[in-house]
């Protein structure tokens, strides 16, 4: 069966830039640019009219982590089927996200860590990967050979990504050689998304108060710079090790700000770190849900927030072990810098955060001692779980740096709300 579309107006709910990538004829369509540009919607909407449009489609759409499928590409389409009024025309599973339109076309949604559905799935004929800085090459040049083969309809690659760090694979893969044919690069900032609203817009811009790394990758869409990371070393691990000396977890707390559940394993001066929760909007019975659902021990410390004992509280009474954690940043810093740091590759808001997590700049570009107080949810519940152990030896640091720095010395006029809401804003983005 086939579908008729009329497209006359499709420029009045349509970015141009997403017009770009609906045009484009190249294997690797790469959208990148700064946060709020309108590249996860322009590209659903793009694949939403190929599934209408075109003949024989098996959509692959991919994210590193299964678990944040649901809340972001699935609702992405489920919105634009909605706001476009196409429900007639298409069926949504959501037991295993597949969305399949009457033309027998069908849109399949994976993560990269469910390896066995990937493998499972035959016929694909183009591919979305999201956030596409959280996979690693071998993850994608994987997925690029699935896509191989004679196919009725074009087969495309289309990658989305904020350019958080220029040491990226997908700076090397895709941005080094300037004549590869098989390559289209579409660039965009805010400014090309007429859509965006001011309270957005507003918030983005005032990134240029807080930092400029940060202003140069989610607002200019420009690559992130290496220069000043409070954790610049660690290594990517699959799996923690099964066998350990101890194990701890860290919870800082959220609601409009993400709540963050992070689990480390001890072996000597090396940590195993995995991220277990990372959501916004949750609430602490939802979190200790989460707890109970996903084997989170009974038995191991863990560290939590300590502007929040009422939480604390809610959960010991489930049966968990939690207890407030030494709040001094700079020595809980010190603390997890004296281990070597191995990080799970799924750990993708860890690893986001870990990449920009930075030491305030002055205006003459020296590194003070205060990190910025951003996109540092889950870094945050990571020092607590780990600073305890060597509590003992850094007293002298933690007097010593109570007199001589100020956590709010940095404060250049931006209200803590406001970042808070910009937190907000870049976790979701
Ligand atoms: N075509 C569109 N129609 C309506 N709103 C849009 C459209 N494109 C983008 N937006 C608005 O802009 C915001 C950011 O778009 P999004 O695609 O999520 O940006 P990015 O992926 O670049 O961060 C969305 O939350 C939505 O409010
Ligand atoms: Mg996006």
């Amino acid at each position: 069966m086939s579908i008729e579309i009329d497209l006359s107006n499709i420029d009045e709910v349509m970015n141009l830039k997403a017009l770009e990538i609906l045009k484009a004829q190249e294997r690797f369509v790469i959208s990148y640019g700064g946060s709020g540009s309108g590249k996860s919607i322009g590209i659903a909407q793009v694949i939403l009219i190929r599934l209408l449009s075109e003949e024989t489609h098996r959509f692959l759409i991919i994210r590193k982590v299964h678990r944040t499928i649901r809340n972001s590409v699935f609702q992405t389409f489920k919105d634009i089927i909605n706001i476009w009024n196409l429900q007639k025309l298409f069926s949504i599973r959501e037991s295993d996200f597949r969305i399949t339109c009457k033309n027998g076309n069908e849109l399949i949604f994976s993560g990269i860590d469910d390896s066995e559905k990937i493998k499972s799935i035959s016929g694909i004929t183009s591919i979305w990967i999201e956030e596409a800085s959280e996979l690693l090459q071998k993850d994608f040049e994987q997925l690029n050979l699935r896509l191989r083969g004679e196919t009725k309809s074009k087969k495309q690659i289309y990658i989305s990504f904020n350019p958080t760090s220029s040491n990226s694979w997908l700076k090397n893969r895709f941005f080094s050689d300037k004549n590869d044919i098989d390559i289209k690069i579409i660039h965009s900032t805010y400014l090309d998304n007429k859509f965006i609203d001011n309270q957005y817009k507003e918030e983005l811009t005032k990134l240029i108060d807080i930092d400029k790394n940060l202003y140069d990758i989610y607002v200019l869409g420009k690559w992130g710079e290496l220069k000043g990371l409070v954790y610049p070393d660690y290594k990517l691990i699959q799996e923690l090790p099964e066998e350990y000396e101890h194990r701890r977890y860290g919870i800082d707390f959220g609601f409009s700000n993400p709540m963050a559940l992070v689990e480390v394993r001890f072996i000597g001066k090396d940590v195993y770190i995995r991220e277990c929760y990372y959501e916004v909007g949750q609430t602490t019975q939802q979190l200790i849900q989460f707890m109970q659902n996903n084997g989170i021990s009974k038995q191991d410390m863990i560290r939590c927030d300590s502007a929040e004992p009422d939480r604390i509280q809610s959960i010991n009474e489930a049966g968990f072990r939690a207890i407030q954690a030494k709040k001094n940043i700079n020595s809980g810093i010190d603390a997890v810098k004296s281990y070597n740091l191995h990080i799970t590759e799924d750990s993708v808001n860890l690893l986001r955060e870990i990449q920009s997590y930075k030491w305030v700049e002055d205006r003459t570009g020296n590194t003070l001692d205060t990190p910025i107080k951003m996109n540092d949810h889950i870094l945050d519940a990571l020092r607590y779980s780990v600073f305890t152990d060597i509590q003992k030896h850094t007293i002298s640091v933690i007097t010593a740096k109570k007199h001589t720095s100020s956590f709010f010395g940095y404060d250049n006029g931006v209200s803590f709300s406001n970042r808070n809401k910009l937190f907000h804003n870049l976790n979701n983005f």
